[in-house]
């Protein structure tokens, strides 16, 4: 269990309203988030296709929101400059995407990036046990990637605990995100277990207004709910 129920709340963009994308990220910073999460999809290595490097580029100069971008594309080694020059603070790649996944954590963290990796629900945790020393966040995909709105995958809380239990023998200071299916209703628990940055689209943006909203995931992962 953690013994801080602290948690950051990245709310997932693929859930705004994308004709004012640039005032969303406004109406967030001055609701008092601090993170903002992109669900970058390239309509092969998941079926559906988002934004661009062109698009966070645009955004990034109305923001300064940290931007968490989630990479949901095949061959990532292939965008990761554009995507680094283009403002995102942190990158996150998948696993099961990645040849080299060394090389391309080692490439993300020399464009000045922070490095993560993102594990789909079926992968086990064990492909990160040489690396996480190097990784900044490790994103627990809670739903299979690809669309807002799924329903939260139960065994999902047991990865986190476990990866909770690995970063700790390892010493490491990696942080666990969580995303797909986060309610402020699972939050407490999600957060017990391990969970630092919980991501969250559909259950974020369908309840305005967002400082509120906020302030419910803040209370419920300390169990106030
Ligand atoms: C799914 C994306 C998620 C998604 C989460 O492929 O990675 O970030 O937007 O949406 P909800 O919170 O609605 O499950
Ligand atoms: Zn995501």
């Amino acid at each position: 269990m953690k013994s801080d129920n602290s948690v950051i709340i990245s709310p997932s963009l693929l859930s705004s309203d994308f004709t004012r994308l640039g005032q969303e990220l406004t109406d967030l910073e001055e609701a008092g988030l601090t993170w903002v999460h992109w669900d970058i999809m390239d309509g092969a290595f998941v079926p559906n296709i988002t934004f661009g490097p062109p698009v966070v580029a645009a955004c990034r100069k109305k923001s300064r929101l940290f931007f968490d971008v989630h990479l949901m594309i095949k061959d990532p080694d292939r965008y990761l400059e554009d995507f680094a020059r283009a403002g995102a603070d942190l990158l996150c790649v998948h696993a099961e995407a990645c040849t080299h996944l060394e090389r391309t954590v080692a490439e993300i963290a020399r464009l000045g990036v922070k490095p993560a990796v993102s594990l789909n629900p079926h992968t086990p945790l064990n492909v990160l046990e040489y690396i996480l020393p190097q990784l900044d966040m490790v994103l627990i995909m809670s739903v299979n990637p690809g669309f807002g709105g799924q329903k939260f995958i139960p065994f999902s809380m047991d990865k986190i605990r476990d990866l909770k239990e690995m970063i700790r023998k390892k010493n490491a200071r990696t942080l666990i995100q969580v995303d797909g299916g986060v309610t402020p209703e699972n939050t407490y628990e999600l957060v017990s277990q391990g969970a630092d940055v919980l991501v969250s689209g559909s259950a974020f943006f369908g309840y305005p207004p967002y400082r509120e909203r906020l302030k419910v995931f803040e209370k419920a992962a300390l169990g106030q709910a």
